[in-house]
């Protein structure tokens, strides 16, 4: 897989600059089989140094791509990556340190399918663009001649970019997708540099969830609608055998704390709502397709014991005005720009200082709270449990496994242990998702002995 500096026409009629990964826009989707060495020869040919990160993997660190596993121009890195981990949908993407949101947005990213025996052996739609898709859900801007535009104004910087426009797996929404009739795979990832976005199915029908960022949840979650922050993954079932045609919905305004009101007081006012049709699925009746109910029964879930947790640490994210965050940040020179600084309990992201050490295999207790703003927050390295979620149990479809977990206002805690090492030249990270924030400095590191 090469990293390519490309054009793309994302539907507009138009080509945008944009990068690939050995494609013109986005990577190829990967499927791994658990329990198998992976490995990968990725040639930077972008102009730029770069890096690839695997959102999700329980991999050491120095395998792990975060901004110690530089790439520079025209070199190829050759990671191994022993995948060992439940079935999941992971991905990938750019993670160059202070380049983060303008690289991903720009295309750096892709999705990584972990298989093992029970998924493939379950009653679950499992081929591959047949009755599994994925979903790589972005939002962009476009200008009036209709190319793809992104810049780092410190309204950008403090608030994360926003685009007006939805875009899946590349394309302006909504698009189309013939499907069997029988049960669909939906794997969804929200790939927004900052766009937290809400799902739900067209005709109020409930959603079928099965399974988040870190694999299968304990039992189907039947639910009106799921908020996806930036980074997260989750897969839902649709049961096709009975109807034409059905849409996937997405609100973009996710990220406004009163979201619902805000999209309710709309409908109701001007009868108009602010969901765009990601996809619209329409049934071929001459195709069957898997027919099966939907399962009820996923996966063993271990009980998330608190008491199980050997130390707490907490994380304050910061951002904001304070002088000497912005100070700081500007003279490490990340591309924090417009005087905007922030952190973690403190203090940006610094490549040579490693926060703290954790030990291997041993459950901690992080708590993490926002000073200001919404913020996914996200720890490598890891599949964690959410405890409490902003001072309340997280919603059931989030109760699984996780490596992102939503922090404003309360508390947010999580269980996590680690099973990898990564040690003071290639630590982990744990930071805010909304990559503008990342960049900014709102990140730390670790490592794992
Ligand atoms: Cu998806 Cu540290 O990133
Ligand atoms: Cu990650
Ligand atoms: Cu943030």
């Amino acid at each position: 897989m090469d990293l390519l500096q490309s054009q793309h026409d994302f539907g507009t009629g138009v080509k945008s600059q944009t990068f690939g990964i050995g494609q013109s826009y986005l990577g190829p989707v990967i499927k791994a089989k658990s329990g198998h060495d992976l490995p990968f020869e990725i040639t930077n040919q972008l102009d730029e140094v770069s890096t690839l990160h695997w959102h999700g993997l329980h991999i050491r660190g120095d395998v792990d791509g975060g901004p110690h596993q530089e790439i520079q121009p025209g070199q190829t890195w050759r990671p191994v990556l022993p995948v060992s981990q439940r079935a999941s949908t992971n991905w990938f993407h750019s993670h160059t340190h202070g380049r983060t949101a303008r690289q991903t947005h720009m295309g750096l990213a892709g999705v990584m399918h972990i298989e093992d025996d029970a998924s493939l052996s379950a009653d679950f739609p499992n081929g591959y663009g047949i009755d599994d898709f994925t979903l790589v859900l972005q939002d962009k801007q476009f200008g009036d001649l209709g190319r793809m535009t992104y810049g780092l104004t410190g309204d950008v910087l403090e608030n994360g970019f926003q685009g007006d426009t939805l875009v899946v797996n590349g394309t302006v929404a909504p698009v189309h997708q013939m499907v069997p009739s029988g049960l669909v795979r939906l794997r969804l990832l929200n790939a927004c540099n900052a766009r937290f976005l809400k799902i739900s199915l067209s005709d109020m029908q409930t959603l079928h969830v099965i399974a988040s960022d870190g694999g299968f949840l304990a039992s189907t979650v039947e639910t009106d609608s799921i908020v996806m922050s930036p980074g997260e993954r989750y897969e839902i079932l649709l049961d096709m055998t009975n109807q034409d045609r059905i849409g996937l919905e997405v609100s973009l305004n996710g990220n406004e704390g009163q979201g619902d009101l805000f999209e309710g007081l709309w409908q109701g006012l001007w009868g108009v709502s602010n969901f765009v049709t990601a996809i619209i699925l329409t049934r071929d009746p001459l195709r069957p397709g898997l027919q099966a109910s939907m399962p009820n029964h996923l996966a063993n879930l271990p009980v998330a014991d608190p008491l199980s947790a050997v130390r707490k640490r907490e994380f304050l994210l910061n951002m904001g005005d304070e002088a000497d965050l912005a100070a700081i940040a500007t003279s490490w020179g990340n591309l924090c720009g417009g005087g905007v600084g922030m952190g973690i309990n403190g203090r940006p992201m610094k490549m040579d200082h490693v926060n703290f050490g954790v030990k291997r295999g041993q459950p901690e207790i992080w708590r993490i709270q926002s000073e200001e703003q919404l913020h996914p927050f996200h720890i490598h390295g890891c599949s964690f449990r959410i405890l409490r979620q902003n001072d309340v149990p997280p919603p059931v479809y989030a109760s699984g496994w996780k490596d992102m977990v939503s922090v404003q206002g309360g508390w947010s805690e999580v269980l996590v242990s680690f099973d990898h090492e990564a040690t003071k030249t290639a630590p982990y990270m744990y930071h805010c998702h909304i990559l503008e924030h990342e960049d900014c400095g709102m990140m730390g590191q670790f490592t794992v002995s």
